[in-house]
């Protein structure tokens, strides 16, 4: 059923509303979800820096920052009620804010558009993705170092063609992974180095006349350089257009992901009979009813499956991007489930 009414928040010159289909390929909100904690400390940077440059006034900041840290407990607890009417997180949190504080909401979206808004809050995203998971990278790596010291001694062969050719330890097996995994931990790092970069301020492309202080507001959100200094995007063009970063990360995590399945492969040939070089325990294989003699390494077999959903996430994301003109276009929208998903 095609609702008649406008959209709330860019919807002025509209007599009609959006057709249901329109509605529901128009929505990333059930993605983009995920961005609602970047979203809002994005959006807290903002209105400070307008009310620092006396651009809004300091009660209608105040009133902003606080309706938005109540918007956020909402979110956290489970209660915000998410609309598709409203596409995506940024206009969700946005009609929300206006019902807790009113009009001065309205202020919080002064020389800002989506475009900028949402390069922000993803690079915020994938800035604080590696500190969420190095510990496990970490863990991993030394694991196998564990199983190197183990084994320093342990003699078996090495292969090339899937051949016998050089006797090798298993401890120098391991550290081949131990420095794979090693390069990726890099890798990772890097990655996040580089979202150290402030789109804000790039408006829909070309910026504002307003006297906005982007160094303000970059260094609320630290993105800043190893000195603290604030690292800005120079081109308004290219901040709301790039998606460099996400590219690099779902990069990162295709070549991460590739070490793993090329570690499970090797897992899974060692546990064969044919191989019969170890042996994994019950808890990480499973059975067949019809063949009671095998013992199945589908741990190892998912590990190398999924990472060919990581590499299509990666081909993906470069396919939407490839053929698009300057500057933000929707296609963009739907680079977040892949990167999502990797
Ligand atoms: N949900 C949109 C996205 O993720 C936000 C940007 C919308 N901008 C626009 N010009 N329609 O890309």
């Amino acid at each position: 059923m095609t609702d008649t009414t406008s959209n709330q928040m860019w919807g002025g010159r509209f007599s009609a509303g959006p057709d249901a289909i329109m509605e529901a390929i128009n929505a990333s909100i059930g993605f983009d979800k995920r961005l609602a904690a970047q979203d809002i400390a994005g959006s807290q940077a903002h209105a400070a820096m307008l009310a620092a440059k006396d651009i809004i006034t300091d009660s209608d900041a105040r009133a902003i920052l606080e309706g938005l840290e109540q918007v956020l407990g909402e979110i956290n607890d489970g209660s915000f009620a998410f609309s598709t009417r409203l596409e995506d997180i940024h206009m969700n949190i946005e009609a929300r804010l206006k019902q807790v504080i009113g009009e001065p909401a309205g202020r919080l979206h002064t020389a800002r558009s989506r475009n900028d808004q949402v390069a922000t809050d993803f690079k915020l995203w994938v800035r604080d993705q590696f500190d969420a998971f190095e510990n496990g990278l970490v863990a991993l790596i030394k694991a196998l170092l564990a199983q190197a010291t183990a084994g320093f001694d342990w003699v078996m062969p090495g292969f090339t063609h899937l051949q016998t050719a050089q006797p090798v330890t298993w401890g120098h097996h391991m550290m081949a992974y131990v420095e794979m995994l090693g390069r990726d931990h890099e890798r990772f790092s890097t990655v996040s180095n580089h979202a150290n970069v402030c789109p804000l301020g790039s408006g829909a492309i070309a910026g504002s006349t307003l006297p906005l202080d982007r160094v303000h507001v970059a260094k609320a959100l630290g993105f800043v350089d190893e000195t603290g200094e604030a690292c800005l995007t120079p081109n308004g063009m290219d901040a709301v257009a790039d998606r460099d970063l996400f590219v690099e990360f779902a990069s990162a995590c295709s070549l991460c992901s590739l070490h793993l399945s090329r570690l499970a492969e090797d897992l899974i040939l060692w546990n064969s009979s044919e191989f019969g070089y170890l042996r994994l325990s019950d808890s990480f294989t499973t059975g067949s009813s019809l063949m009671p003699q095998k013992k199945n390494p589908d741990c190892f077999e998912l590990i190398r499956g999924k990472t060919g959903r990581v590499i299509g996430n990666l081909s993906n994301l470069l396919v939407t991007i490839k053929g698009l003109p300057l500057t933000y276009n929707r296609d963009l929208q739907e680079d977040k489930p892949p990167v999502f998903d990797s």
